[in-house]
């Protein structure tokens, strides 16, 4: 997400307003049209620096180990997940920043609604993820009403964009199918065909970060985060909506770890909070965003 959100706040702010960072140099490649650090989150004193010394007032901070790819190291993920999230509240807290951090579906559990899930039910989340992104959000809420940090949150479902591919987690069949059908290859998803989880496609994604960030912030009366939703669907559903360009394609199902994390996540999501709140809106539905990708997927180099 971070490339098309900094391409956003380059055009919102300009060029030389905007620092993508990335503890991976090859990353400034993709990150030409603003300005780049080499910066590992977990290192305090050089995130400081390039803060102090680029007059730096409003931090977005995505760095994370989703959810797939967290179980594999329980340790190292919260390790990861939490400690940069902590040097951030704690740099916000010093200089008087605005920090967005995304929180996940992941915070929920087995225990919450499924349908409809609303802003507070009962959490318990299955994986490493959740639990730190559940705890990230208390932190968060904690810096906000003991310290008085400007910290902002949304739970974000799973995110679909064409500019990158996934990183490790549990939603990313929704961009792979679209890589498969467009190579013209069989797709083998790793979800049932009835798993319905909640989506967004990224340029709402952007919208909400940039959006929220935005608000007043006496209109904020939640400084955990907030539910906010996109659309819903199957992998049946977005297979056979593919199809109707595709008409070809061709799709099997061998659920694999990865159908308990989704199985424990909610089907659709009540978003009213954040509508009230600070007027959020998507503006894709599944059919529009399928349309959209196929648009501009095949012109896109993928990194
Ligand atoms: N897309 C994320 C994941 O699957 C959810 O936050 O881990």
């Amino acid at each position: 997400m971070g490339g098309e959100l900094a391409l956003e706040l380059v055009k919102k702010y300009g060029s030389e307003s905007i620092i993508a960072t990335d503890i991976n140099p090859r990353a400034q490649q993709s990150l030409d049209f603003c300005q780049f650090e080499e910066l590992d989150v977990l290192d305090i004193t050089k995130l400081e620096d390039v803060i102090v010394e680029n007059n730096i007032t409003q931090v977005y901070h995505l760095a994370a180990i989703l959810s797939a790819n967290g179980e594999a190291d329980p340790i190292r993920t919260w390790n990861i997940n939490m400690q940069s999230l902590l040097n951030v509240l704690d740099i916000a807290k010093k200089y008087g920043l605005r920090i967005f951090w995304p929180s996940s579906i992941a915070v929920f559990g087995l225990g919450s609604p499924q349908y409809a899930t609303p802003q507070n039910p009962p959490m318990v989340p299955e994986t490493i993820y959740g639990i730190s992104k559940q705890s990230g959000e208390n932190w968060c809420n904690y810096y906000a009403s003991r310290y008085g940090v400007d910290v902002r949150s949304v739970r974000y479902p799973g995110l679909i964009g064409y500019k990158t591919l996934p990183g490790g987690g549990t939603t990313d069949y929704a961009v792979d199918i679209f890589h498969k059908a467009l190579q013209g290859e069989h797709f083998k998803c790793y979800l049932t065909e009835e798993t319905e989880l909640p989506m967004m496609y990224m340029p709402d994604a952007v919208k909400a970060a940039i959006s929220i960030m935005d608000v007043p912030q006496d209109k904020l009366r939640i400084r955990t985060a907030y539910n906010i939703s996109g659309m819903s669907f199957t992998p049946s559903e977005i297979y056979q909506e593919i199809r109707k360009t595709y008409a070809d394609f061709s799709i099997s199902f061998t659920p694999d770890h990865r159908q308990q994390i989704a199985n424990s996540w909610p089907r659709t999501i009540d978003d009213t909070r954040a509508k009230m709140d600070w007027n959020w809106k998507p503006s894709f539905n599944l059919e529009a965003m399928v349309l959209d990708m196929l648009a501009h997927l095949p012109k896109t180099a993928i990194h």
